[in-house]
């Protein structure tokens, strides 16, 4: 067995509202080992983000939050945010400050965590600028957020997040604002790293390529829940849960006819405020029946963990 490092145990988010508390998250659990990539997917509103920025204590004062978080075995804390635990997110324009220039911002980090300053922090930033493959790095310390591309950007986000040498990176939508070459090679950079350095990396993404390319284990979530997981092997080709294999319907694939049909999900996402009785599925699911409108389904361990009524057996 290898060494849990970050483990989530029910974790649940709720927001109060007038009609009713809004259910961002429901029952989430995932232990993170050390050297693994676990990719988490569900369309917009899962509440993917909701459980990571819970784990990490980053959500605003008025949430409820529920469950245990752990980190190598005694309770998360702080202090381990930045240095244990780094996160990057999708947007970097909004994470770096613009009227600071990168090498500082970086160096900044390395102050913060490693107490390192001036021409040691300068060359230590240097190094993971080399690290995380910037182009032409000695001079992209001194320059400003928006002189860099969006895919330099994301870079120097790695490279803030590297600084203190964690050993989870959290990756939420990392290359969703990037366009797909890029998405391409900061996927590779994170799957190098997380190789070379042996770190445990977490990526949020809507795109079950991204998942399939570096992730070991996935976790599928729907209406603030995890209703399946498994190994990346198993889950991608031959999913159990309904969702599960109508999000992998719906992504395009190379062997396509071009002119065939675009499989979509048939309606819509629930509404955290509004979720719907028993399976949150069971108004899109084709294999819904009465019992999957009143009694919601626990996930249960089999060749992939799920939570369904009536799972898609193998062929
Ligand atoms: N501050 C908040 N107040 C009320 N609801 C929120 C708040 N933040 C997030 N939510 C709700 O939590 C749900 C899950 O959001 P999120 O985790 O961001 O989804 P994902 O990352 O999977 O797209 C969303 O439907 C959103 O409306
Ligand atoms: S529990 Fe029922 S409605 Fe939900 S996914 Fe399974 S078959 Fe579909
Ligand atoms: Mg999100």
């Amino acid at each position: 067995m290898k060494e849990s490092l970050l483990e989530i145990d029910h974790l649940s988010v709720r927001y109060p509202a007038p009609g009713g508390d809004i259910a961002a998250v429901n029952d989430f659990s995932l232990n993170l080992v050390a050297g693994e990539c676990v990719g988490i997917v569900g369309e917009s509103g899962a509440g993917k983000s909701q459980a990571l920025l819970a784990a990490m204590g980053l959500l605003p004062r008025h949430a409820r939050v529920a469950g245990s978080i752990r980190y190598g075995g005694a309770p998360f804390t702080r202090e381990l945010r930045g240095r244990r635990v780094a996160m990057i997110f999708q947007d970097p324009m909004t994470s770096l400050t613009p009227h600071l220039r990168v090498g500082a911002q970086i160096a900044e980090s390395l102050t913060h965590h490693l107490r390192l300053s001036g021409a040691a922090a300068r060359a230590r930033a240097l190094e993971l600028l080399r690290q995380v493959q910037v182009t032409d790095a000695e001079r992209r310390l001194d320059q400003y957020p928006h002189e860099l591309s969006g895919g330099m950007r994301q870079r120097v986000m790695i490279a803030i997040a590297l600084a203190c040498n964690p050993e989870v990176l959290i990756a939420d939508e990392p290359t969703t604002a990037l366009d797909v070459t890029v998405q391409a090679q900061i996927l590779a950079l994170l799957a190098g790293l997380k190789r070379e350095r042996g770190m445990a990396v977490v990526i949020v993404t809507h795109d079950l390529g991204v998942v399939a390319g570096v992730a070991d284990r996935v976790l599928v979530m729907y209406g603030g829940r995890l209703v399946e997981s498994g190994a990346v092997a198993d889950l991608l080709t031959t999913p159990r849960h309904p969702y599960s294999r109508a999000l992998l319907r719906s992504m395009p694939r190379i062997d396509d006819p071009l002119d065939g049909p675009l499989h979509t999900i048939a309606g819509q996402p629930p509404s955290p405020a509004r979720l719907p009785t028993g399976c949150a599925f069971h108004p899109r699911c084709e294999r819904a029946s009465d019992v999957c409108r009143s009694r919601f389904p626990a996930l249960a361990a089999g060749r992939t963990d799920v939570a369904c009524h009536h799972p898609v057996e193998d062929a």
